[in-house]
C-alpha cells in the first residue's frame, strides 16, 4: 500500500515500511533495465540502498533480471581508500550487488580514490559518463544535512565531479562503518550537483524518522544550495520514495 502525491514538482510515494519502499525502488530500476537497451544506472552507497540491492539480487536469481547490458556509475568514493579496502565504496558495491549479478566489472565505474591525479580522475569520470550516453536513472540517498552524494550544503548548482572535504557531521555519521571517527577519510571524489541533475530521471530513497526533517527541507523548504537536495526541484523527473517514518509530517493528503 502506498500513497502518491506531488509536492513542489516532485512525485512523492509513501510506503508503510522501509522494506516496501526499497522494493518499490528496486522495481523502478528493474523496469529501467528491462525497457532500455544499454541502460546506464547511477548508483549510491550507504545504509539506505542495501535493501534495494538485495531485491535486485533476488530478481536476478529468481526472475532472470540481467545486468549483462548495464553500465553503472557510482556517485562517489573516499579519497585514500583503494578498491580492495573493505570500507571503500567499490568494496561496498561488490559485496552488496556486483558480486551477485551478471554485471560486467569493466562496465561498473566508481571514482578511483587512490588516483595519483585526482583532478584528472574527476574530468575523466565526467567524460566516461558522457561517452556512455549519460545516466538514464540515478539512484540517490539523502543525508541528514540535505546532502546528495558528497555534495554538502553550500555546494554550487553548477558543480561537477570533484574533490570535496566532508563535513564533521558526515564524518561522524559515516564513522559507524569504520573502527572509529579517526579512520574516516576526510576527503572524497563526488559527482557534482550539475552531474546529478543531468540524469534523465532520478529516484531518491529515504527511510527512517531521523531523515524526516531532511525530507521536509528538501520538498517544503526554500530551493537553494544550503539544502543540496532541494536543487532536485529544478529537475523534471524526480521520484522521492519514502517510508512513513521518513515522510514525517509531510502533507500527503
Ligand atoms: P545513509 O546515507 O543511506 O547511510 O543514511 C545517505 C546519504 O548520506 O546520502
Amino acid at each position: 500500500m502506498s500513497i502518491e502525491t506531488q509536492i513542489s514538482g516532485i512525485s512523492v510515494k509513501v510506503y508503510s515500511t522501509s522494506s516496501d519502499a526499497s522494493e518499490a525502488v528496486a522495481n523502478e530500476i528493474t523496469q529501467e533495465i528491462t525497457t532500455r537497451d544499454h541502460c546506464v544506472l547511477g548508483l549510491a552507497t550507504g545504509g539506505t540502498p542495501v535493501g534495494c540491492y538485495q531485491r535486485l539480487v533476488e530478481q536476478h536469481r529468481n526472475s532472470g533480471l540481467s545486468f549483462a547490458d548495464v553500465t553503472t556509475f557510482n556517485l562517489d568514493e573516499y579519497i585514500g581508500l583503494a578498491a580492495d579496502h573493505p570500507q571503500s565504496y567499490r568494496a561496498f558495491m561488490q559485496t552488496q550487488l556486483f558480486d551477485h549479478v551478471d554485471v560486467r566489472r569493466e562496465r561498473t565505474w566508481i571514482p578511483n580514490g587512490v588516483a595519483e591525479d585526482v583532478s584528472l580522475e574527476c574530468t575523466t569520470y565526467e567524460s566516461r559518463i558522457r561517452e556512455a550516453g549519460g545516466i538514464d536513472l540515478q539512484l540517490l540517498g539523502l543525508g541528514h544535512n540535505g546532502h546528495i552524494a558528497f555534495n554538502e550544503p553550500g555546494s554550487p548548482l553548477e558543480s561537477r565531479t570533484r574533490q570535496v572535504e566532508l563535513t564533521p557531521e558526515t564524518i561522524q555519521k559515516n564513522a559507524r562503518f569504520f573502527a572509529d571517527d579517526e579512520s574516516v577519510p576526510r576527503h572524497a571524489i563526488t559527482m557534482g550537483i550539475a552531474t546529478i541533475l543531468e540524469a534523465r530521471r532520478i529516484v531518491m530513497l529515504v527511510t527512517g524518522s531521523s531523515k524526516a526533517a531532511a525530507v521536509s527541507a528538501m520538498v517544503e523548504g526554500p530551493v537553494g544550495v544550503e539544502c543540496p537536495a532541494s536543487l532536485l526541484r529544478n529537475h523534471p523527473r524526480v521520484q522521492l520514495i519514502v517510508d512513513e517514518a521518513a515522510a514525517g509530517k509531510l502533507d500527503v493528503s
